[in-house]
């Protein structure tokens, strides 16, 4: 079988080491052969592809970001995007395509299932482990660990100082990263979109750890958290998502904190340092995991599923299930941080 391999919307750690499984696993076991398609659904609607041999796949396993490259180019959004999308896929005599991405593109993915009986499969990547059908997607143990070091470091000063140090993460519309780093990086208050929380709760927070001789914190915040007073008009990207990140949370949090509590206060924005650089262990394993399960998916013929993990299994679910809904921070998970804001 001929297989073309696109990865598309923000990239994140362990993209090449599922490419590598899919191309390795590919040929060895199944005797496929691979196409890469550049830069998203973009390689698509403008023909842009590379080959992908083994030796193309050499040397990537720890490598960060896509050797492919990615984009988030959403073809329903031009005229005649899908059709140009399903015209190259049959020039280039792909009987398969791996999509892997979160669920903007998987969406697109399903569309051109349904639509056009183009036969995909997906795999799941993001940082912010919003992605329902599995535990788990693969970058997001890298980014928590980046977070959670920088929470680590930011104590030590924050002590020294006596300081309010504000760390705002990444995680779009959920606060997994938010909620992981911060019960990793023992924070005295976690601000998630899924739990709305008022300032002063948070003042109330810090002000009391104050009166126990406790005379710093840390607060993590999800930069998709929604903070009192709203956060103005920002621009949209071709799937229709705010950049969050220019709504600024963590700064207008920080102003908020300091005119309510008189403490020395400081922001951090973790930002694209979360999605840099080499994969952890964690998740090269599951992004091999994923890849090889993907090739073995397309042996099949096992079109429209994605990869998922389920406990310690990878298995596969509908890609339906993944993008009918975002998968947010059960009240449990974050149950556990809540006695360490104390
Ligand atoms: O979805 C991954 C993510 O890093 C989000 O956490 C963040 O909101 C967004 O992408 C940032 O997108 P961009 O790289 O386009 O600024």
């Amino acid at each position: 079988m001929r297989v073309g391999i696109l990865t598309g919307g923000g990239d994140c750690p362990g993209l090449n080491a599922v490419i590598r499984a899919v191309v390795r696993v590919g040929r060895a076991r199944f005797g496929h052969e691979h196409v890469g398609i550049r830069r998203g659904w973009r390689g698509l609607l403008e023909n842009e592809t590379v080959p992908l041999d083994a030796r193309a796949v050499s040397g990537i396993l720890h490598r960060g970001g896509t050797i492919l490259g990615t984009s988030r180019t959403n073809p329903y959004t031009r005229e005649g995007g899908p059709e140009t999308c399903v015209a190259t896929i049959r020039a280039l005599g792909l009987d398969a395509l791996v999509a892997i991405g979160g669920e903007d593109t998987l969406g697109v993915a399903l569309r051109l299932h349904e639509e056009f009986g183009i036969g995909v499969v997906g795999v799941p990547k993001t940082i912010d482990n919003d992605l329902s059908g599995t535990d788990y997607t693969f970058g997001f143990s890298t980014a928590v660990q980046i977070a959670t070091d920088a929470i680590d470091r930011l104590h030590t000063t924050a002590e020294s100082h006596d300081r309010v140090m504000i760390v705002e993460v990444m995680g779009r519309h959920v606060g997994w990263i938010a909620t992981h780093a911060g019960i990793a990086g023992g924070a005295d208050a976690i601000l998630i979109p899924e739990r709305p929380m008022s300032v002063d709760s948070v003042c109330e927070t810090i002000m009391a750890r104050h009166r126990m001789g406790k005379d710093f914190s840390i607060i993590v915040v999800s930069e998709g958290f929604e903070l009192e007073g709203g956060g103005g008009e920002v621009e949209v990207d071709e799937f229709g998502h705010k950049r969050l990140a220019e709504l600024g949370v963590g700064h207008r949090l920080a102003q908020l904190v300091r005119e309510r509590t008189g403490f020395d206060t400081r922001v951090t924005v973790l930002g694209h340092v979360q999605r840099g650089g080499t994969p952890n262990a964690r998740d090269r394993v599951l992004a091999t995991g994923f890849g090889a399960h993907a090739a073995k998916l397309v042996e099949q013929r096992r079109f429209g599923r994605m990869t998922s993990l389920r406990g310690d299994t990878i298995t596969d679910v509908p890609i339906s299930e993944a993008v009918a809904e975002l998968k947010r921070v059960p009240p449990e998970r974050y149950a556990l941080a809540v006695p360490f804001f104390e």
